[in-house]
């Protein structure tokens, strides 16, 4: 059966691939974009590969943006959009790690109400919360963003347990991508060097550090989509959608392992 699935931050990366592969597969898609100009090339890039989406700008920290979801009879959200951030815990700026919580959790969540409000009303509904492995792991130096997918796992979790309680047909799912090659490691991990001065904690790793992040997600990212999309793909289709699907399955073991030796 296809359904109509809205799924934000798809102007690149993994929502990008998953819009496509949901078009692909018969599936109305509302493909929507932090700005204009993203929307254009997202829609430029469908019409090429003959794919029927509509694009359309929706900024999920604006309320007015916000607001279009519920324009739409919408089966499945997929909140995809997130920012990343990085530096230690002792000494980054609070404000940084108030913005990534803001588009990370306040505004996913928001943006998830607007979705819940029809779909409860019409007792049916998906929404998915894309997390990530950062959130069941503390990764150090990538704390501010770690923390924010933590608190979004834990609140898939209790919104899953809160809907089954209503009764209304209304999944909620967490999917929780591993390191994966889109260039948004690569920015979160460098983040943190548009600030660390000499004054730092950290200024006489940093070199190290650096050409450590470099080498440790070269080796670790997955280096397509592919895995993840269809984690999504299949979450998004499913009547029952589990609480959790983790991909590359090998980075789902790798956490689960670290998880029981108490890392
Ligand atoms: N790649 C990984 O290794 C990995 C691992 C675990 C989890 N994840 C999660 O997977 C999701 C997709 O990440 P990705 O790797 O595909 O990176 P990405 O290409 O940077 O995707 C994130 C998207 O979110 C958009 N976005 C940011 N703030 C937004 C806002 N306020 N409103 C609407 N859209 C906004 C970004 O737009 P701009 O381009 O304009 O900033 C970007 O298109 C994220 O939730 C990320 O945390 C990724």
């Amino acid at each position: 059966m296809t359904k109509t699935i809205l799924i934000t931050g798809a102007g690149t990366g993994i929502g990008k691939d998953t819009a496509f592969a949901l078009a692909q597969r018969g599936h109305r898609v509302l493909a929507t974009t932090q700005t204009e100009a993203q929307a254009l090339n997202l829609k430029q890039a469908a019409n090429e590969q003959g794919l029927l989406l509509e694009a359309f700008k929706l900024d999920i920290t604006l309320k007015e943006d916000q607001a279009l979801l519920a324009q739409h009879h919408v089966d499945v959200l997929i909140n995809n959009a997130a920012m990343g951030e990085s530096g230690s815990l002792a000494e980054v700026d609070m404000q940084r790690v108030r913005q990534l919580f803001e588009v990370n959790l306040f505004a996913t969540l928001e943006l998830t109400q607007v979705a819940l409000r029809q779909m409860i009303e019409r007792e049916s509904g998906t929404v998915l919360f894309i997390s990530s492995i950062a959130g069941r792991v503390p990764m150090p130096f990538l704390m501010p963003y770690s923390m924010s997918k933590f608190a979004l796992s834990a609140a898939a979790a209790g919104l899953r347990a809160e809907m089954d309680q209503l009764k209304k047909n209304i999944h909620i799912t967490v999917i929780e991508p591993g390191a994966i090659h889109t260039g948004f490691n690569q920015a979160m991990t460098d983040s943190k060097y548009a600030w660390m001065g000499p004054s730092s904690y950290f200024a006489h790793q940093a070199e190290a550090m650096k050409k450590q992040e470099r080498i440790t997600f070269n080796w670790l990212e997955a280096k397509t989509t592919r895995s993840i999309v269809n984690a999504i793909v299949k979450a998004s289709e499913a009547k029952r959608p589990r609480l959790r699907y983790v991909a590359p399955w090998i980075q789902g073991f790798g956490v689960r392992l670290a998880r029981i030796l108490g890392v």
